[in-house]
């Protein structure tokens, strides 16, 4: 009877909430803390109690929150003149190598693990977590968390299922007609366009095997080993590690169309990370976007990228073109340098993005085709002009244009003029605001919304401990199994032997047939 009693108690409160969840965002990039700040957000509602490692630190004061702030990751970016738009503009970058990646991701790593503040924690033997939530981008390394803690862990992928990530917890997905996620290119492809997709990946898992992951198992080796020491349990091998995820949330939805089937244990969340309802806006926006008769062009380049990175002359000329418009153009720009402002643009420093979308009155968003900016416009609905620069922009504003609500301008010297009549093309078309709209009604068809879905399934995880049976069989049948280049090499083998066979009996013919010949 007690311990029944007991059993029930503990099996209450491992299922009440309050659950201990580690969200860890170490990327010195600010568009994927926005995605971390949405998942800190919706535990912390739903009453978890969050411990949230990020490069940029949160004004929350709840007493189940606590950060830790590993800020100076930031310098990690600062030395990079390689992802300014000066440079872009001179080098014309269409794709970024992947080498580049891997090693920003490895460098991103050894920051966050070496960080004081986290290695405070980190070692600190009375620290436990229920749930581990952590960013992925091109590093698995952080696995080993959920070995240090001994509970389930959870990927967040800032973009949709690909092939890179489906094969963390089922089979990478096939390049005929799946896309690397910084391709150009979309299904259906030409035979060049196959072939390309399969160099592509051949080679990033070169550079995988051969490089980056050797140097990943040194840092889970050197980082993991000694803190599993010291609570008393041997470090599991590598591999049977990165591979253990149970579920990936991928920052995508349907309705935007082309991605690879998923595993059941990989979920669409995309859209969580906006706030529903909007904030308000401010007072003088609120008022600037109202009073507008002829309605508002939203222009931002996101948080990474920044419009003061524009070349000074491509600036001047941009404002320019705005004034010729008898829209209000609202521009997120940096700094306060610009002069001759035309009197219907309006520079602002910050813009609340979601909150000057959601406004009926703006007619159109003119981007550089991030992720979160893409989700932001089908979200609320706005026909895009598109400006991308770099990463997965080039792909997400090519979907754009393929579901028929965007038009890409690209950048380059020319931008001004090029940018003018697309403007006008959106002024005057209504198609383009027309399918946005119906995007939108796909988009937000759906049981529950994302913010309420990601939480029920880290409870979950947590409730099913580490959620086993959706895991995909797949994951464990190697690539000649899967390819049946076993069963090939059988019917090879048999074949051939049955040819060395045969051809044996028709040599012992052939002297017989010679004999013949000469008798005749
Ligand atoms: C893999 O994850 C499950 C569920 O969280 C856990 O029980 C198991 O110990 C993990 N395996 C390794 C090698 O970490």
């Amino acid at each position: 009877m007690k311990w029944s009693i007991l059993l029930s108690l503990i099996y209450f409160l491992s299922n009440v909430e309050g659950l201990k969840v580690l969200v860890c965002f170490p990327l010195p990039v600010k568009s994927l803390s926005i995605l971390g700040q949405g998942a800190v957000r919706h535990l912390l509602e739903a009453g978890h109690d969050v411990t949230y490692i990020t490069v940029y630190p949160l004004k929350i004061k709840a007493k189940n929150y606590r950060q830790i702030d590993i800020s100076t990751n930031t310098a990690l970016l600062a030395r990079d003149e390689s992802l300014t738009m000066g440079y872009i503009l001179e080098h014309k970058l269409e794709r970024n190598p992947p080498h580049q990646i891997q090693e920003f991701a490895v460098e991103a790593l050894r920051m966050t693990l070496k960080h004081e503040n986290v290695k405070k924690l980190l070692e600190d033997p009375n620290e436990h977590f229920d749930v581990i939530i952590v960013d992925l981008m091109e590093s698995e390394v952080y696995a080993g968390l959920s070995v240090l803690y001994n509970c389930p862990m959870m990927w967040l992928y800032s973009m949709g299922a690909h092939w890179q990530v489906l094969r963390l917890i089922d089979v990478a997905s096939n390049p005929a007609y799946d896309p690397d996620y910084l391709s150009p290119n979309m299904p259906p492809f030409t035979f060049a366009e196959r072939v390309e997709e399969l160099w592509s990946r051949i080679y990033w898992q070169y550079l995988k095997t051969f490089y980056t992951q050797p140097e990943e198992r040194r840092i889970y080796e050197a980082v993991f080993g000694p803190l599993l020491a010291k609570r008393g349990r041997p470090l599991p091998d590598y591999e049977d590690v990165m591979y253990n995820a149970s579920l990936i949330f991928g920052n995508e939805h349907d309705a935007t169309r082309n991605r690879a089937s998923t595993p059941q244990n990989f979920k669409y969340i995309g859209g969580f990370h906006i706030e529903d309802p909007v904030k308000p806006l401010p007072k003088d926006l609120q008022d600037l976007i109202d009073n507008s008769e002829h309605g508002v062009i939203y222009f931002s380049m996101g948080s990474f990228l920044q419009s003061k990175s524009l070349p000074r002359k491509l600036v001047t000329e941009i404002l320019q073109m705005f004034g010729e418009f008898k829209q209000t153009v609202i521009w997120k720009f940096e700094d306060n340098s610009l002069e001759n402002i035309p009197k219907n643009v309006r520079i602002v420093n910050w813009a609340p993005q979601p909150s000057i979308l959601a406004h009926p009155n703006v007619k159109m968003f003119i981007t550089h085709g991030g992720q979160l900016s893409s989700l932001e416009a089908i979200h609320f609905g706005k026909p895009v002009i598109g400006i991308p620069v770099f990463f997965d922009q080039f792909t997400n504003i090519h979907k754009a244009g393929q579901n028929g609500y965007a038009l890409r301008v690209p950048l380059s010297q020319n931008l001004p003029k090029d940018l003018k009549p697309a403007i006008n093309m959106m002024l005057t078309d209504d198609r383009y605001a027309k399918k946005a709209k119906e995007l939108s009604d796909l988009y937000h068809d759906r049981l529950t919304k994302p913010g309420a879905a990601l939480v029920h399934w880290v409870e979950y995880v947590v409730r099913t401990r580490g959620a086993l049976h959706l895991r995909s069989p797949a994951r464990h049948v190697p690539l000649y199994q899967r390819l049946y280049l076993d069963l090939i090499a059988i019917i090879l083998t048999i074949v051939s032997v049955l040819i060395f066979i045969l051809s044996k009996i028709c040599k012992k013919d052939h002297p017989k047939r010679n004999d013949h010949k000469k008798r005749n």
